[in-house]
C-alpha cells in the first residue's frame, strides 16, 4: 500500500494509524480540521460541513486520485440527557460519524473501483449492542455506519475492493476528555486499549492477502471476570 486517505488523522486512533503507515513508507492524505503533527498531505476539512467535504473531495480527485484505501476513522460523541437532547447535537453526530464517511465513499466511488482500493469504516462496539444511557445519538450513528459498510460491501462484491467495518472497543485517547467532560484520569481507563495497538490491528486488516476480507469485526479489550 502506497497511499491512504485518512479522516481523523490528527488525534487518537487516526493519528496512530497515520504515523504507523508513514513509518512503513506510505503517504497519508489527512482530512481533519487540525494539521497533523507528522508528515502528511493535509486537506483541512470539517466533516460536518457539506461545502468543506465537497471541496476536500475535489482536491482528492485532482491531486491524489491514486490511493489504496479510504480509512474513515474520525468520530465525535453526543452525550445528552435522553429527554432533553437538542436536534443540533443529533444532527452533528450523525453528520460526522455517518454521513461524512458515506459521502466520501460515494464521492470517491469511481476512483475506489478504478484503484481497487479498500474501505475501512471505524465503528464502535456500541454499534453491536445497546450503548450507555444518554448516548442514543452516538450509538445510532455507529449502528448506521455498519449499514453503509454492508451495503457497499455487497455493491463491490465483484471487484477487488474490500470493505472492513472495524468496531473498536474503548481506547485510551482524548475522546473521553473532549466529549464526556471527564479527564481520562477520572475514568477507569487503565484497561482500555492503547491506540497504537489498535492502529496495528487496523492496518493488519488491510495487509492480509487481497482474497481475504475481514468484514465486520469487533476489536475489544480482553474480558476479565
Ligand atoms: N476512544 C474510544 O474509546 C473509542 C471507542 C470506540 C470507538 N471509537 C471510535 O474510534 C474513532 C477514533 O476515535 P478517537 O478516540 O481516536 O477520537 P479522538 O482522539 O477524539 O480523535 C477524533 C478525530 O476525529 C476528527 N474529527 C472530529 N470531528 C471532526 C469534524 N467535525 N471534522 C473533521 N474531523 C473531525 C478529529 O480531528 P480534528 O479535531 O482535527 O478535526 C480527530 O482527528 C472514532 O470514530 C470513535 O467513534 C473510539
Amino acid at each position: 500500500m502506497k497511499r491512504v486517505i485518512l479522516t481523523g488523522a490528527s488525534d487518537g486512533l487516526g493519528k496512530e494509524v497515520g504515523k504507523l503507515f508513514l513509518s512503513g513508507g506510505g503517504e497519508v492524505v489527512a482530512l481533519c480540521r487540525t494539521k497533523p503533527e507528522y508528515d502528511c498531505k493535509f486537506i483541512k476539512c470539517d466533516l460536518s460541513d457539506e461545502k468543506s467535504m465537497t471541496k476536500a473531495c475535489e482536491i482528492i480527485k485532482e491531486k491524489y486520485p491514486e490511493f489504496d484505501a479510504l480509512i474513515n476513522c474520525a468520530g465525535t460523541q453526543c452525550i445528552e440527557p435522553t429527554n432533553n437532547t437538542p436536534y443540533a447535537k443529533l444532527d452533528y453526530v450523525m453528520k460526522v460519524n455517518t454521513i461524512a464517511p458515506m459521502f466520501l465513499i460515494c464521492q470517491l466511488f469511481d476512483l475506489i473501483k478504478q484503484n481497487e482500493a479498500d474501505i475501512v469504516n471505524v465503528g464502535s462496539t456500541v454499534g453491536l449492542k445497546s450503548g450507555p444511557i444518554n448516548q442514543v445519538g452516538y450509538t445510532t450513528s455507529k449502528w448506521a455506519i455498519r449499514g453503509t459498510s454492508a451495503n457497499i460491501e455487497a455493491e463491490l462484491k465483484n471487484t477487488a475492493c474490500r470493505v472492513i467495518q472495524f468496531n473498536a472497543g474503548g481506547m485510551n485517547t482524548r475522546f473521553v476528555e473532549k466529549y464526556n467532560g471527564q479527564k481520562i484520569s477520572d475514568v477507569d481507563a487503565k484497561e482500555w486499549i492503547d491506540p497504537k495497538d489498535m492502529a496495528k490491528v487496523l492496518l493488519m486488516t488491510l495487509q492480509v492477502p487481497k482474497n481475504i476480507e475481514i468484514s465486520d469485526i469487533c476489536v475489544n479489550r480482553k474480558r476479565k471476570k
